[in-house]
């Protein structure tokens, strides 16, 4: 953060003083979406902790709110809206507090659109390519009462230096690049979060040190899709040798990654992997579609015999890789025999997990173009046959590792049952009996009984 910004901070700060406060002021701020959203909180979180605010899980209470929103699914920004709208009353009972919204929605014009004209009460609308000046920002809302709408801001490259307050204080997020140049034809996130550019690899192998000098057990390095890491950097680097750079410091912690494109999955970053010290045996490599046809008009550049090969490699050279994905279901122009393809590819892989969606049309990409074929109910079916025959391979996964011995990382405390959440390398979920106090350590367990795609294990 340069100079400029950190003396907006601090006006903020007066201002906030000038309102003669017994205590400190109070931001409630609630993150949508995917992890990326995620980590942009904590930076506007480690601002705001530098402009004197704390934090609140109530936003009544609160003198700045903020969604940080997501884009990706029409769900999603239907949620946002609903949520958006029950804060008038709070505006209505509290004038004084600042209400903004910011992330991926608000890079869309026509939604900036709706929320000046339908939701009055919103002080503040910023972008995702606004983070680094989000102080300058604000103090000038707070100065002039105005209502603003910054979103045309380009970040032309990567800025450095802004705060980060994580939310937790032995898992993190660390971004290692922005944007994505992929332009899958459903996608809305290259509209939103503009073109990919990549952090030097001096900037995350730092942050990294210090994440681990400052005790995180579990980082996961973010990207939309981080096998094309380095792309424009001026150095000799890729993905593979970036992980391999970060996993050579000396440490008691896991390194994760995601998200991984299989167009640029190579060989290199399977055999990384396969070699690594501290780097997870778990890939998540979303396919989408199973079918040739589909993963054309997706735009997704491999076919479904390029994403065997990654998947056999992988499986060949990480013994008890565990792989994941994302799958989209009911594509324009999708039909049962495509949907079949799919189906017959997760039988083949036997992913240990997997993300579903039903298909949501996003204005301005090109799918929203495309002719569909089959109707919503013929895609709810299969949708639940998806989910079914999921169910069935990975509670045949998690029953064939019963007798195992895992290392995990203890996470936290299921308030339902009263066991102890903990995840294995391969990223699934072991419960254990176990006092609290081991919550953020590594164990081993044994295995001892799989319930679906949840395990029970006892420490060792
Ligand atoms: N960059 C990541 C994914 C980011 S979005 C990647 O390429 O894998 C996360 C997931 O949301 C995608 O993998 C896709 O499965 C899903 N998704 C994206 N756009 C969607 C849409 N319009 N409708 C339904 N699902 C979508
Ligand atoms: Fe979207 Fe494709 Fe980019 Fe992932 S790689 S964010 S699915 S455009
Ligand atoms: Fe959503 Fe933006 Fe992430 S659209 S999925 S929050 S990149």
């Amino acid at each position: 953060m340069d100079s400029t910004q950190q003396e907006y901070l601090n006006l903020i700060a007066e201002i906030m003083d000038v309102r003669k406060r017994s205590s400190k002021p109070l931001a409630y701020i609630h993150t949508y979406g995917c992890q990326q959203n995620v980590a942009d909180s904590e930076k506007i979180k480690g601002m705001l902790f530098l402009a004197g605010f704390d934090f609140t899980e109530a936003a009544e209470d609160a003198d700045f709110i903020l969604f940080n929103t997501c884009a990706v699914r029409e769900h999603a920004e239907d949620r946002v809206f609903g949520n958006v709208g029950a804060l008038k009353n709070i505006k209505r009972r509290h004038p004084s507090v600042i209400i903004a919204l910011c992330g991926c929605m608000m890079e869309q014009a026509h939604v900036a659109e709706r929320i000046k004209r339908s939701y009055p009460f919103v002080n503040l609308v910023f972008g995702t390519r606004s983070l680094f000046h989000f102080p300058e920002i604000l103090y000038n809302v707070l100065l002039t009462g105005d209502r603003t709408f910054e979103r045309d801001i380009t970040e032309k490259s990567v800025c450095e230096g802004l705060p980060v307050l994580r939310d937790g204080s032995f898992k993190g997020w660390l971004p290692i690049m922005y944007g994505c140049d992929n332009f899958c034809s459903y996608c809305i996130v290259p509209y939103v979060r503009g073109r990919e550019r990549s952090r030097s690899s001096e900037a995350v192998i730092a942050e990294a040190k210090d994440m681990i000098s400052k005790g995180y057990k579990d980082i996961t390095l973010l990207g939309q899709n981080v096998n094309s890491y380095g792309k424009g950097l001026n150095e000799d680097i890729n993905f593979a040798k970036l992980l391999k750079e970060i996993d050579k410091i000396p440490g008691d912690y896991r390194l994760r990654f995601m998200t991984s494109h299989p167009k640029d999955c190579s060989k290199e970053l399977i055999d990384t992997i396969a070699e690594g010290t501290h780097i997870c045996t778990h890939l998540h490599l979303p396919f989408q579609s199973g079918s040739d046809r589909i993963l054309k008009l997706m735009n997704r550049k491999y076919d479904r015999k390029k994403y065997l090969e990654i998947v056999n490699y992988a499986k060949e050279k990480i013994p008890n890789v565990s792989l994941t994905s994302d799958i989209i279901v009911g594509f324009p122009g999708e039909t049962y025999e495509d949907f079949c393809d799919t189906i017959s590819l997760i039988k083949e892989v036997e992913f240990s997990s997997l993300f579903t969606f039903i298909y949501s049309r996003r204005k301005g990409t090109p799918a929203a173009e495309m002719e569909d074929v089959a109707t919503d109910a013929e895609k709810s079916k299969w949708f639940t046959e998806l989910l079914k025959t999921q169910e069935e391979i990975a509670a045949k996964r998690c029953a064939s590792m019963v007798g195992e011995t895992h290392r995990v990382l203890v996470e936290e405390k299921n308030e339902k049952n009263g066991l102890l959440t903990c995840r294995t390398s391969g990223n699934i979920i072991v419960e254990i009996e176990s006092d609290e106090s081991i919550i953020g350590t590594f164990k081993d367990v044994k295995i001892t009984e799989a319930r679906n795609w949840i395990l029970r294990g006892v420490l060792i």
